[in-house]
């Protein structure tokens, strides 16, 4: 089926005008002033933008982090990422130890069956061996471009010699190494220290990973970075101090490259007081205004190239499923749906941010360093993952009325304004007025080279 959207005003990364846009073949076959197509089905898009597909570039589905599984699987996942306006997502495909990558990427791509939502793979390396290092040219081949590494988690984290190594493995098969930075031998005496003090509820998380867990190890990444002479990506960073240690690494010349989340400009440590403060036990923390305020001027000054939801989600029942104790609640929370509405009402609509930087930010940006080459713009000959954004819509996040399977979110009580009226996606109308009429129409997308942005 073909469309024509008529009447929105197309907003890019480089600017906006008011232009109608052809869709066929799944592709944006023309883009004009008064564009016609007798055969095609018309969309009126007066008062609304037409911005490019989302892509999420942090989101955990169907993964099993040992203390429990999450709420949602690609299915449920997908399907809120859609009806939030985030038509590509990439999510984490984990190595086991004694594993491959081989058999990890094909275990989720098993796992995304039936997605919604378009998708591709970081594969996260949980065990760095010469191994694994061979195994990256049939990455390549099949379409993974960048990997991510844990400091953290006793399943998954790898030392700073297997870092320096895969970067620079990575740097010579053209990929992006993500990392998650805290140092997790001192967090862990600190979790000790925090739970002497009788701080055993989600209140002690926060203490037992402060700023400097972050920045140390965002430092100690830069310098690893540095010697391997590879660029490296951070990701969902929390703390001005962390954004510091960045901002030092490019001055002396490297190429950093930069993700946070929505719940780290929008959120802060004062919500683990709350009844409900197990919603927001995730790692990193929740962090204060100030690093909330460091994070937005970032944003504005183009420092940080994506934001990620690293949607992780669990019911509450399996928040608490261990009892209060912040060492034991599963870490992660909900955020896939909302990113748009939360990035345009709290950054555009407040001023902060200009919808050109909010389509960099969660369009163009990582589509160019993920390689996802032919997406993240509206132009000719790109892949048609369009979304009209209505900015007329107000309402209001609550833990009920999302469409992801977690029976709560750590963004109710917020009030939002504009939502995905139509998506678009591969060229197919799946989202109708913000009902998905075209559920598991997702696809693998097999990236190219990561793009170098800086
Ligand atoms: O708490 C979080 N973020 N859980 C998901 C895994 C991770 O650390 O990214
Ligand atoms: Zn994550």
């Amino acid at each position: 089926m073909d469309f024509l959207i008529q009447n929105g005003v197309v907003v890019n990364a480089e600017g906006s005008a008011r232009t109608d846009v052809l869709v066929q073949n799944g592709r944006i076959a023309a883009m004009g002033e008064g564009l016609a197509c007798v055969n095609a089905v018309r969309i009126n898009a007066e008062g609304c933008f037409l911005l490019p597909g989302f892509i999420d570039t942090h989101t955990h589905f169907d993964l099993d982090t040992g203390s429990a599984r999450t709420a949602d699987d690609f299915v449920t996942g997908g399907r809120a990422a859609v009806l939030g306006g985030t038509t590509a997502v990439l999510d984490f495909a984990t190595q086991e130890r004694g594993g491959t990558l081989v058999q990890a990427f094909d275990t989720w791509q098993e796992k995304a069956r039936g997605c919604s939502c378009n998708y591709g793979f970081h594969m996260a390396i949980a065990e760095w061996n010469d191994k694994t290092a061979a195994e990256l040219p049939e990455m390549t081949r099949r379409g993974v471009t960048s990997y991510k590494l844990y400091m953290v988690y006793d399943a998954l984290r790898v030392d700073d010699g297997a870092i320096y190594a895969a970067l620079k493995a990575a740097k010579n098969e053209g990929a992006l190494i993500g990392v998650h930075c805290e140092n997790w031998d001192v967090l862990n005496r600190r979790i000790q220290e925090v739970k002497a003090r009788g701080l055993t509820g989600p209140a002690g998380h926060p203490l037992s990973r402060p700023a400097p867990v972050e920045a140390e190890a965002v430092a100690r990444l830069m310098r690893i970075a540095e010697l391997a002479g590879s660029p490296v990506y951070v990701v969902h960073l929390s703390t001005a101090e962390g954004l510091a240690e960045a901002r030092r690494a490019r001055a002396r010349g490297q190429e950093v490259y930069l993700e946070t989340c929505p719940q780290y400009l929008l959120l802060t440590d004062a919500c683990y007081a709350a009844e409900d403060g197990v919603k927001f036990v995730m790692s990193p923390p929740l962090r204060k205004d100030s690093d909330c305020e460091a994070l937005w001027e970032a944003l504005a000054a183009g420092e940080i190239d994506c934001i990620g939801t690293d949607h992780c989600s669990f019911t509450m029942a399996q928040k608490l499923q261990y009892g209060n104790d912040f060492q034991r609640i599963p870490n992660g929370g909900a955020g896939v749906q909302h990113r748009g509405q939360l990035l345009y009402t709290y950054g555009v609509c407040k001023g902060r941010i200009t919808p050109e930087q909010m389509v960099q930010l969660l369009s163009a940006g990582p589509a160019r360093l993920f390689g996802l080459t032919d997406r993240g713009t509206i132009a000719p000959g790109m892949a048609a993952d369009l979304v009209v954004w209505d900015p007329a819509y107000e309402g209001r996040i609550s833990d009920t009325n999302t469409a992801h399977n977690a029976d709560n979110s750590p963004f109710a009580g917020l009030s939002v304004r504009g939502c995905a009226r139509d998506v678009l996606l591969n060229g197919e109308r799946i989202v109708e007025n913000g009902v998905l009429v075209l559920p598991g129409r997702g696809k693998y997308v097999a990236r190219k080279g990561y793009g170098k942005c800086r």
